[in-house]
């Protein structure tokens, strides 16, 4: 079965990013010159997605907006004669199919996800995190829509992470069956090192089987008080397979403001029209 659509959670308040997300939604604030959002559903597309289910909040309208036409926008920039801008514009518009559904309290990312429930439908989807940034040759949920398209089952996103880091993430138990390829056995979220199972991460890339949202419907708060995706997929596992894709290519956790830092130096130096002026200004910096 093809896999149509994306979900992806834009709800979040983005506190780590007071005050620049006090008025603007966290996903909007740019990596150079592009809101961080338009490389994640940039993504989706580029892995043959064909509709974005935005998970949204209130102050969040903007995201939609960035990618809707603009028309008034648009006249001005041809009559100053910026055509190669009115194109960008029309490209970013014609992306996809964008729809999307309110999160009314922020009640964690599995309520998130069981808030698209009716929009996704009776068939398998997949789940993206705006937080995580990933820059490789085959788009990184490309690559689980593989192993979904090869075994039918979910897949989740893996990273080895260092121990002091595995308390900020979901772990799995699992183990190897091919190179890069998990079996998971269970998920936990965010343990404490001592007490995680492995120190494989996963990253916010999911491809799940609807059965997911019978699952999310009845389960208590867990971390945080939260309803965790992560603990939605510990039961999953007791039902159906579950498989992590230990993904091809570099992750930013754009987050967290050093990785923030990291991607715009990285994206800059990209960038051809930057790349040699951004490298001699990192050179010259003393240390
Ligand atoms: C979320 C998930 C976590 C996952 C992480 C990936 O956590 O709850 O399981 O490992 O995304 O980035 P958050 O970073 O939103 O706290």
């Amino acid at each position: 079965m093809k896999l149509r659509k994306a979900v992806i959670p834009v709800a979040g308040l983005g506190t780590r990013f007071l005050p620049a997300t006090k008025t603007v939604p966290k996903e909007l604030l740019p990596i150079v010159d592009i809101p961080s959002i338009q490389y994640v559903v940039q993504e989706a597309v580029d892995a043959g997605i064909e509709e974005i289910i935005f998970v949204t909040g209130r102050g969040k309208d903007g995201i939609e907006d960035h990618f809707d036409e603009a028309p008034e926008l648009e006249q001005l920039l041809t009559e100053r004669g910026n055509h190669e801008m009115v194109k960008t514009l029309r490209m970013i518009a014609e992306m996809t199919e964008v729809v999307s559904v309110r999160q009314k309290k922020p009640l964690g990312l599995g309520h998130a996800v069981l808030c698209a429930k009716d929009l996704v439908g009776d068939e398998p989807f997949a789940v993206m995190l705006a937080d995580d940034l990933i820059e490789a040759e085959v788009p990184g949920i490309r690559q689980l829509i593989k192993i979904f398209e090869e075994t039918s089952e979910s897949v989740v996103a893996l990273m080895e992470v260092p121990e002091s880091e595995v308390h900020q993430y979901g772990i799995i138990k699992g183990r190897e069956i091919k190179k890069r390829l998990y079996q998971v056995e269970a998920t936990v979220e965010k343990p404490l090192a001592k007490d995680a199972p492995s120190r494989m991460a996963i990253i916010g890339r999911y491809v799940l089987r609807p059965e997911i949202f019978k699952i999310l419907q009845d389960l208590p708060p867990g971390r945080g008080g939260e309803i965790q995706l992560t603990d939605g997929l510990s039961q999953l596992v007791r039902e159906r397979k579950i498989f992590g894709c230990e993904f091809v290519g570099e992750r930013y956790d754009i987050g967290d403001k050093f990785g923030f830092v990291r991607a715009t130096v990285a994206y800059a130096l990209k960038r051809a029209d930057l790349r040699d002026k951004v490298l001699e200004y990192l050179k010259s910096i003393p240390n």
